[in-house]
């Protein structure tokens, strides 16, 4: 067969990297609107559901049930029902109606009328919806922090960075998962050491994730899964009940819980029940709802790649981040599990949840390299912090993390180092040196830090697990090494887990300990001018990247002393000499003595001398005052050049070859990109000027092709100009030159 060279290279694209699949509805393999989903329908008799969507109560699953003991406002429903669903899904798009009214309406709707509502709904419609039924009126960023190592000191270091950042929450997870509750303990520590107020968790085993909890060490927990059949519960011995207790059991400890669902999962484990993936995330919704969770990881966390691998995957996700916010939920809108190779794919999914806003955009961005991500590698990883930062300086919205410069943080990372030093330390716990402090302190990763005998590390967090020992030692340690700071923020910790008022929906602390919630700061959105936007200091915060410079340094390398060998006599008069005219700006050799590409002018002028001198032509210099366009002083030159031919020069390079018959803004050579001339161009543009005064043939000049030049260099290019055009003397005439310098020819 013949072959395309295009589709050769397509091939090899990173989005060609991806597994893509055509749906079977049978199998689930459908992200939404599957022939077998049922319709929406409801029965109320005596105030009891008879019958959902299509099915009657005796023949109800544990799901069915749980949601209409638990979830489904029976009040509300027969109303919510009547309600054709394209009238909410315009209500959820409409500026004008607030998401109470909305709220309300939804408490009474079946999961499959929850569907038929997202069915009359775009992408941009539901990222409205979005914007205004996010409950917490500013979204905030979650962070991953772990490593392969599973390096005490780099943990701690890297949750301080993560905390520095301005992530709200921080959550781990272990490789082996004995060392749970080290882990837990590092980033507890790294991230009261950043920033007082970050809340943490460790992704374990239930049991295990509550018993972290109870000690102290974690403050939220988020891995409550629940699934939306009955069969993918009972493989997790599951079920809506007992994740609901489970629930209760972490918050009477005044620890904040999310649970998580999304979809894709119940296709991943076989047990879809041919529906499709959106129509079982409804019902996980309403069953997190139903349990009394505050709030919902979902947007198919680690199954992203299968709702991606189907038609409409992308959109579905976003309707299930939609629907946990109708249902009035906190929303952590996935984003975290690698969930695509091209970084062309993955940003543009990411601006589904990041235009609109959630709680938080990331339910774990992952603040370490790739490699070291033990979640199975982030969508968003270390390596993209600056991207990330520019993405919410271009757009003006709040992504929730801030730019931060090196030296802070070099210097918060070497604390929290020193800090989990010292809690080892103090604890008995087998030693962190001071060359891991160190390695930890200046690490991108895993590989950077000295290894680690893992053996005693790992008894050590059997006996701690064990033990009696909690988080009061920990701040008894940092005390005693003289980290009061971070003692203190640990402590108010403890003591904002006893007031209870971070358990309100999607709470998180600001660097205060205030609590920042949907009761307190709620999000009301009813369009243009309402709403949150980032203004003021935290504006301001977000412009700030390091990389920014400030406009006079792009123009003071630009500046020199005027050349000593060009000196200005007379007003130019109009030559009658066979001559080439070169024609300078204002500022040329006199304000500005370089070219953009840091050619000295003097230089240049040299280059052109002598091309037109090796033509055995002579050149007559002049300088335009009353304009800095390039075209202009290229044909104002050749108006006074005594053979019509002129070139013009900007100070900043740019040149033309100008004839004075053409008319203006049409030219003989045009030097539009002055980054890549060089002397050569320089001199065959004088030779080639000095043929055309002579009625020779020539072959153009040729330049290479950089078209990266623009982008690099537009700002140079803009500033320089404007410096140039700032010498720019409207009735002052063009004066003659003199270049104190002969070619040799
Ligand atoms: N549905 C339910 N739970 C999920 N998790 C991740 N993705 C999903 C999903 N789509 C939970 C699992 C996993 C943890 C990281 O989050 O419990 O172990
Ligand atoms: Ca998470």
């Amino acid at each position: 067969m013949v072959k395309s060279k295009r589709f050769e290279l397509l091939e090899e694209r990173d989005i060609n990297k991806e597994t893509f699949v055509e749906p079977w509805a049978e199998a689930g393999l459908m992200v939404a609107d599957s022939p077998y989903d049922p319709q929406p329908s409801i029965t109320i008799e005596d105030g009891v559901i008879t019958e959902m969507d299509g099915k009657s109560r005796a023949d109800f699953d544990a799901i069915d049930l749980f949601i209409v003991s638990h979830a489904l406002d029976v009040d509300i429903a027969r109303e919510a029902m009547a309600t054709p669903s394209q009238d909410i899904a315009r209500m959820l798009a409409d500026i004008n109606i607030p998401r109470e009214d909305i709220a309300v309406i939804i408490s009474g709707c079946t999961p499959a009328k929850l569907c038929d509502i997202m069915k009359h709904m775009n992408v941009l419609e539901m990222m409205m919806g979005l914007a205004k039924m996010r409950i917490r009126r500013k979204p905030a960023n979650q962070a991953h922090v772990t490593n392969w190592r599973e390096h005490p000191a780099l943990l701690a270091a890297d949750s301080a960075e993560a905390a520095l950042r301005g992530f709200a929450e921080v959550e781990t997870t272990v490789r082996v998962a004995r060392f749970a509750p080290f882990n837990a303990l590092s980033i507890l520590v790294g991230t009261q050491t950043g920033r007082g107020g970050v809340l943490t968790q460790c992704s374990v085993e239930e049991a295990l994730g509550l018993k972290l909890a109870m000690k102290g060490l974690t403050t939220y927990a988020e891995t409550l899964s629940v699934y939306g059949t009955e069969m993918t519960f009972v493989d997790g011995d599951d079920t809506p009940w007992s994740k609901a207790f489970l629930a209760s059991a972490y918050a009477s400890r005044g620890v904040k819980i999310r649970f998580t669902s999304g979809t894709g999962s119940e296709a991943l484990m076989g047990r879809a029940e041919q529906k499709s993936m959106l129509y079982l995330e409804a019902r996980c919704l309403l069953v997190v709802k139903g349990a009394g969770s505050q709030g919902v990881q979902n947007g198919s966390i680690s199954c992203i790649a299968l709702p991606e691998a189907l038609p409409g995957g992308v959109r579905a996700v976003l309707a299930e981040n939609l629907l946990a916010s109708m249902l009035g939920l906190e929303v952590a809108s996935g984003n975290d599990a690698l969930a695509s190779h091209s970084s062309i794919r993955k940003t543009a999914k990411l601006m589904l949840q990041f235009i609109p806003g959630t709680d938080f955009i990331f339910s774990g961005y992952s603040a370490i390299p790739k490699r070291d991500n033990l979640f199975g590698g982030g969508n968003f990883d270390a390596e993209d912090f600056d991207d990330y930062n520019v993405l919410q300086r271009d757009m003006q919205i709040d992504g929730g993390v801030k730019p931060i410069r090196e030296d802070e943080a070099l210097n918060i990372r070497k604390k929290a180092a020193q800090a989990i030093q010292a809690v080892y330390r103090e604890l008995g716990l087998p030693e962190i040196t001071d060359e891991e402090v160190d390695a930890a302190m200046v690490a991108h990763s895993s590989d950077d830090m000295p290894e680690r005998d893992i053996v005693p590390d790992l008894e050590a967090a059997d006996k701690f697990l064990a033990g009696d020992s909690n988080f009061v030692d920990v701040i008894q340690a940092l005390q005693n090494a003289g980290f009061e700071d971070v003692a203190e923020n640990i402590l108010e910790l403890g003591r904002q887990r006893i007031a209870g008022d971070y358990l309100q929906p999607s709470a998180i602390f600001d660097d205060q300990f205030n609590v920042e919630s949907a009761i307190n700061d709620p999000n009301v959105y009813t369009g243009p001018g309402t709403g949150y936007r980032p203004q003021g200091d935290r504006w301001d915060e977000m412009q700030a990247i390091p990389q920014a410079k400030s406009p006079e340094g792009f123009i003071d390398e630009q500046l020199g002393e005027p050349l000593s060998r060009l000196a200005e006599l007379d007003v130019a008069d109009k030559g009658i000499q066979s001559e080439v005219v070169v024609a300078v700006g204002p500022a040329f050799g006199r304000v500005m003595t370089k070219t953009i590409g840091g050619l000295e002018h003097e230089d240049v002028l040299k280059a052109i001398l002598s091309g037109v001198a090796s033509e055995g032509m002579v050149a007559r210099i002049i300088r335009v005052y009353h304009t800095s366009d390039c075209a202009a002083i290229g044909y104002v030159g050749a108006r006074l050049s005594g053979s019509g031919i002129a070139i013009g020069l900007q100070s900043r390079g740019t040149s033309v070859i100008h004839q004075k018959d053409l008319a203006p803004l049409n030219n003989l050579e045009l030097f539009p990109q002055s980054p890549s001339l060089t002397l050569e161009t320089y001199e065959h543009m004088g030779r080639n000027a000095a043929r055309y005064a002579q009625d020779k043939q020539a072959v153009p000049v040729s330049v290479k092709i950089d078209n990266g030049a623009r982008l690099r260099l537009i700002v140079k290019t803009a500033l320089l100009h404007r410096r140039e055009t700032d010498e720019v003397q409207d009735d002052q005439p063009p004066m003659e030159l003199r270049f104190d310098w002969e070619p040799d020819v």
